[in-house]
């Protein structure tokens, strides 16, 4: 007989069959088992991480506190901004000098102050001169060429000030009298000065009230920021006068160019500031000067008296080309052109140009006019044009006057408009 086939294969034993009962639930028990394992491993490795991360945050936390950021803040201010040497031939302006110290240094405080000059009269240089010899307590910024949003940034890094989270979480500036929301909506550089200076308002009282005395910030250089519109230039100014009013903190501002000094005026806060100005050298200074830059007498002599006068900016350009063998007469020729392109520009034909304008333009070559003599002349407007840096016909004083923009201006204008002295 045939085996038949099995019509099913036979039950397996019980204890045949545990392996397929254990495979199925070992399969699931060691599933649950990994899992288990997996997840306890994924813990632990999240509890580290989490760990180090607190550790880190707690340790930011304490190297970039609004205390440990003010307190570098304070030792910028004591230690004061390093002031590089002079490193040509340098001429004494022991008056300028010294009226600068004053600036720096005032007892009592009493107003922010802003030093104006013509470009190239030797502001920059005269500051830090009169910075160099003790430079505690001073803060020295210069404005370069930046982008305007960066103008805040680039203070905040002459100041060793750090922007970051913990320096304006919002119960620090509600301390402050500001919120979160005024700062986080704001636009760069807007949104920087705010933060910037609130801490600066809290190192100066430190620094008053550890050294008795308030300490000074110097900006230079911002007629580069009104260049950009005078808005961050007037919270600038408005800062500059209440840190004034309060005893604070001795702004100085320092502008490159007396065009500033009008847009400055608008503001409110100009009602607390001192205006000082840094004028050029003497001509006998100025000739001295090209001497020791190697230029003949005669040369030297006759450049200060035709062009110059005691404008650095122009003796510097005067003593380049009379070095590259170019004669007194042509340099002045170039100016000569420039200046009398301006006019023209301004004024078409310059046969047309009658009293009181002419006149006035020849009392000009001959000294200081009071600002409403000459506004009233030659109307605000033109006034303005005349003043603008791209033309620099007039430079405008402190003292409420104008005066031509320099020397060579002076004596084109007294050709081109016949003036004779009297
Ligand atoms: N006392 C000085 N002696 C020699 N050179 C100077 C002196 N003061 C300024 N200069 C030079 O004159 C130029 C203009 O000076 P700067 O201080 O930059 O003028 P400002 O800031 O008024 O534009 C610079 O090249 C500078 O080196
Ligand atoms: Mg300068």
């Amino acid at each position: 007989m045939s085996a038949a086939a099995p019509a099913a294969a036979p039950a397996a034993a019980p204890d045949q069959q545990q392996p397929a009962f254990r495979g199925e639930f070992g399969f699931i028990g060691g599933a649950v088992a990994k899992a288990v394992s997996t997840t306890f491993i994924i813990l632990v490795v999240a509890a580290f991480v989490a760990r180090h991360v607190l550790d880190d945050k707690y340790t930011i936390a304490k190297t970039h506190s609004p205390e440990i950021v003010q307190a570098r803040m304070l030792a910028r201010f004591e230690a004061g901004s390093v002031i590089p040497r002079f490193e040509k031939y340098h001429v004494s302006r022991p008056d300028a000098i010294a009226m600068l110290q004053g600036v720096l240094r005032p007892a009592p405080l009493e107003a922010y102050t802003v030093v104006v000059g013509e470009t190239g009269c030797g502001k920059t240089s005269a500051v830090l001169d009169a910075i160099r010899p003790n430079r505690t307590g001073i803060v020295y910024h210069i404005v370069r060429d930046d982008l305007f949003v960066d103008i805040s940034k680039r203070l905040a890094e002459s100041l060793d000030f750090e922007f970051n989270q913990f320096t304006f979480t919002e119960g620090y500036l509600k301390d402050r009298g500001v919120e979160l929301h005024e700062v986080t909506s704001a636009a760069e550089p807007f949104k920087s000065w705010v933060l910037l200076s609130l801490s600066l308002r809290d190192v100066a009282q430190q620094f008053k009230t550890k050294h008795g005395h308030p300490a000074t910030l110097v900006i230079d250089a911002v007629d580069m920021i009104a260049k950009q519109g005078p808005a961050l230039l007037h919270v600038i100014q408005n800062f500059a006068k209440s840190a004034a009013d309060e005893q604070l903190l001795n702004v100085v501002l320092v502008t490159s160019d007396g065009s500033t000094l009008p847009e400055l005026e608008e503001s409110s806060a100009m009602t607390r500031a001192r205006v000082v100005e840094v004028g050029d050298l003497t001509d006998e200074q100025a000739v001295d000067f090209l001497l020791h830059r190697g230029v003949n007498e005669d040369s030297a002599k006759r450049a200060v008296a035709e062009i110059a006068g005691g404008r650095f900016v122009l003796l510097n350009r005067v003593t380049k080309q009379l070095g590259r063998g170019h004669q007194v007469n042509q340099i002045f020729l170039e100016f000569h052109i420039g200046t009398r392109g301006a006019l023209r520009r301004l004024f078409g034909d310059l046969a047309q140009i009658s009293p009181p304008a002419s006149s006035t333009f020849c009392r000009l070559c001959r000294g200081a006019q009071h600002v409403d003599d000459v506004e009233e002349a030659l109307g605000r407007d033109l006034t303005k044009k005349l003043l603008a840096t791209n033309v620099n016909i007039l430079a405008y004083h402190p003292n409420k006057t104008y005066t031509l923009h320099s020397r060579h201006v002076q004596r084109s204008v007294s050709t081109l408009l016949n003036c004779t002295r009297p």
